[in-house]
């Protein structure tokens, strides 16, 4: 086979926020990737940096008190920390913020403009007077123009739900400054994509992208492409407009091309030509790892304005769903959010790697890590099965025969089995089916281990130590384990470099596995993995539900008045309409150890518009009142949008409606015919 010339890429993650467990899915469904194109031989080059500009970095940095370069700077180590502690082989780690990105941006502006592909026509937007910037929509907060409701922001209502233009909110203030924002003129710059609506067409159907995200998009071909907004007004971090002082290239004109930006500066570093690989015509190969969420800019913007400046298309652009945890999007109440150097803090890298390699495919689905299910899987699959089969065999090798494996097999079939696969498990991973690879690979290891368990070594090693026979069936399991760590290398590559080591082997490619290992002396066995501790998910997760809520040590309900309480301040009708109460179900209620007024509720709100079950644990002072058993099944009102508060015993997720003195009188507030769980109370 002739060697691939291939340029990979990951998304860029923006300079202002941590590396989170979504990232690293990324970044791990691009590695096995790369790693499995590097071991069959082939050239390939994985490339990213940091997404450094925009208005959050600018407004980020500044209430940092730093400058925007400070606080990238700052980022940009812990991103390649993070990413390094996942493993990822990176073989170049940039910045947007660069002067190769600045030079290509320009240049690629500049043939845009060359080509008539710019217009530029005058609009109109909200501006804030005091910070002396234009405000995106989701910097301009302000009453809700249909319910009322204080405090939303410029495009929808979180109250009503409805839609509106920030400037039809009732007396809407800048986010930033809370001054009021005025409308105010000025000229912007766009992208005319439309004028590339054929040659999308094409590209998408020579197979650039999935189905799922092909259908979608002949959908937005079909509506007609509008004209992209690629300018902003100072103040703006990023690179002027060459000819257009105070006008900024807009942060997703300049990220893409950072893909360039980052394999020019490993050009640069490495003696490599980068027209060859930039430029149409040649055999070389360009392939972009996504996100489901920033599809439009991957496939219409950017192939556009590489067509029109003179560049190559992507070969494929590769989209992936989101990641989710225990069900549901990542939450930070209940410490789901995890970021990257969290996770590393309590548990193995590969572990992760596994688990995602096993559930990913190359469709756009989102993908679960389902915390009880990740532990499982991992201690059964790898403990119980890879390394199994290594430990089961190392001893014997080790100490009844020096370490020397045997010059002949016990069983030939099984690792010619095994051996034939390794054409098949490489196309299932170039496919990016890693799901069904690393399920070839796990019945592989059944197998071998089903094998060791009908020949019994153990057994053999009682009556004759050292029997050649012994020999020969151990060292046909050390060979099975070579071959199945070696598959799984790209999944795992610190395990198959620790195995490695064990082997006493250079590092695995693929066309090792032709061959076998054998009169061969081996090094002693250290165990290549250790199962996953419950214990040491749940800390994770405890670590990342406190580092999101400030640590408030509120309480147990309030003691019982004697008199009735003075009646509160006044609010207005749109405060109160921000309140969702609802109808909820107990599931389970429970004693809470070490606190004598409070129970645990565990209540059901209905199921979402996707079909999720809504559910909320409640910490309720009303023990004294209640047993839980009382209580199970009963309905009552709940606060449904109270912000979540850790308490001394836990995450508090909404308060429930009670009435009464205190003592054994607390009334509920259940409706008592009829109602469903998760209703709306008006
Ligand atoms: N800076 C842009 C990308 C510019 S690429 C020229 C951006 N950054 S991001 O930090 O928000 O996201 C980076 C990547 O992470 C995107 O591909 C995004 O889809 C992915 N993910 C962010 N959250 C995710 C999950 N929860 N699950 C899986 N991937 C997710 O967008
Ligand atoms: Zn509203």
């Amino acid at each position: 086979m002739s060697q691939r010339k291939i340029l990979v890429t990951g998304a860029l993650p923006y300079a202002n926020g941590d590396i989170h467990l979504g990232h690293i899915m990324e970044a791990i469904q691009t590695d096995i990737w790369v790693r499995l194109q590097k071991m069959r031989g082939h050239q390939c080059i994985y490339v990213c940096a940091d997404d450094a500009h925009g208005t959050a970095i600018m407004l980020s940095a500044e209430s940092q008190g730093i400058t925007p370069e400070e606080l990238i700077e700052r980022v940009n180590r812990e991103h390649r920390r993070d990413y390094d502690g996942f493993l990822i082989g990176f073989d170049n780690f940039y910045t947007t913020h660069s002067e190769e990105n600045r030079e290509l941006s320009e240049s690629i502006y500049l043939a845009l403009e060359r080509n008539g592909h710019i217009a530029r026509r005058n609009i109109r937007q909200l501006f804030d007077p005091e910070k002396n910037l234009f405000l995106a929509d989701r910097y301009i907060t302000g009453a809700c123009p249909r319910c009322k409701a204080e405090g939303q922001y410029g495009d929808n209502c979180e109250v009503c739900g409805s839609t509106h233009s920030p400037s039809e909110l009732i007396n809407p203030k800048s986010a930033l400054s809370g001054a009021t924002p005025v409308e105010k003129e000025s000229e912007h710059f766009f992208f005319t994509v439309s004028a590339f609506t054929e040659m999308l067409r094409n590209w998408i159907r020579g197979g650039a992208v999935h189905e799922a995200v092909a259908n979608k998009l002949d959908e937005w071909l079909e509506e007609g492409l509008q004209d992209w907004d690629i300018s902003r007004d100072a103040p703006y971090f990023g690179f002027e407009i060459p000819g257009h002082p105070g006008k900024y290239f807009y942060v997703w004109l300049d990220a893409p091309i950072g893909y360039m930006a980052s394999f020019l500066d490993y050009c640069k570093r490495e003696g490599l030509d980068f027209d060859a690989w930039w430029r149409p015509g040649r055999d070389h190969e360009l392939y972009h790892f996504i996100g489901k969420d920033i599809v439009n800019f991957h496939t219409l913007f950017w192939p556009a304005m590489l067509e029109s400046a003179g560049y190559r298309t992507p070969d494929a652009v590769f989209v992936h769903g989101f990641l989710t945890v225990d069900g549901t999007k990542m939450s930070k109440s209940r410490g789901t959010f995890i970021n990257a150097e969290t996770y590393l803090k309590h548990l193995n890298p590969e572990y992760l790697r596994y688990y995602l390699a096993a559930k990913l495919g190359p469709g756009v689905d989102d993908l679960d890590l389902n915390l009880e299910d990740f532990a499982q899987r991992v201690n059964s699959d790898l403990v119980g099965k890879l390394v199994n089969i290594a430990s089961r065999c190392a001893g014997f090798i080790g100490k009844n025969f020096d370490g020397m494996l045997a010059g002949a097999v016990d069983n030939e079939a099984l690792l010619e089995e095994i051996r034939k696969a390794s054409a098949e498990i490489a196309d299932l991973f170039e496919q990016r089916e890693y799901g069904k690879a690393v399920r070839r690979i796990m019945a592989l290891a059944d197998k071998a281990n089903q094998y060791l368990n009908e020949r019994k070594p153990w057994e053999i090693a009682k009556s004759d130590r050292k029997s050649p026979e012994l020999q020969q069936i151990c060292t046909t399991g050390i060979n099975a384990f070579r071959l199945l760590a070696g598959y799984l290398k790209p999944v795992l590559p610190a395990m198959a470099a620790d195995a490695e080591e064990f082997l006493a082997i250079d590092p695995l490619a693929w066309n090792d596995f032709d061959s076998l290992l054998l009169d061969h002396r081996i090094n002693r066995f250290k165990p290549l993995m250790t199962r996953i501790e419950p214990a040491a998910v749940q800390a994770m997760i405890e670590e990342s539900r406190q580092s999101w809520n400030s640590g408030q040590d509120d309480t147990e309900a309030a003691p019982a008045p004697e008199a009735i309480e003075e009646i509160a301040a006044e609010i207005d009708i749109g405060t109160f309409a921000k309140i969702d109460l609802r109808v909820a179900r107990v599931i389970e209620a429970s004693l809470v150890e070490g606190a004598d007024k409070l129970l645990r509720l565990r209540l059901d709100l209905g199921v979402n518009a996707a079909g999720e079950p809504v559910e909320r644990t409640v910490f309720a002072g009303i023990r004294t009142a209640y047993k839980p058993e009382q209580l199970t099944d009963k309905l009552l009102v709940v606060v449904a949008n109270l912000k979540p508060r850790k308490m001394k015993f836990g995450i508090s997720e909404g308060m429930i409606l009670a009435a009464g003195p205190g003592g054994k009188e607390i009334w509920l507030l259940h409706p008592d015919t009829g109602a469903k769980p998760g209703m709306r109370i008006s």
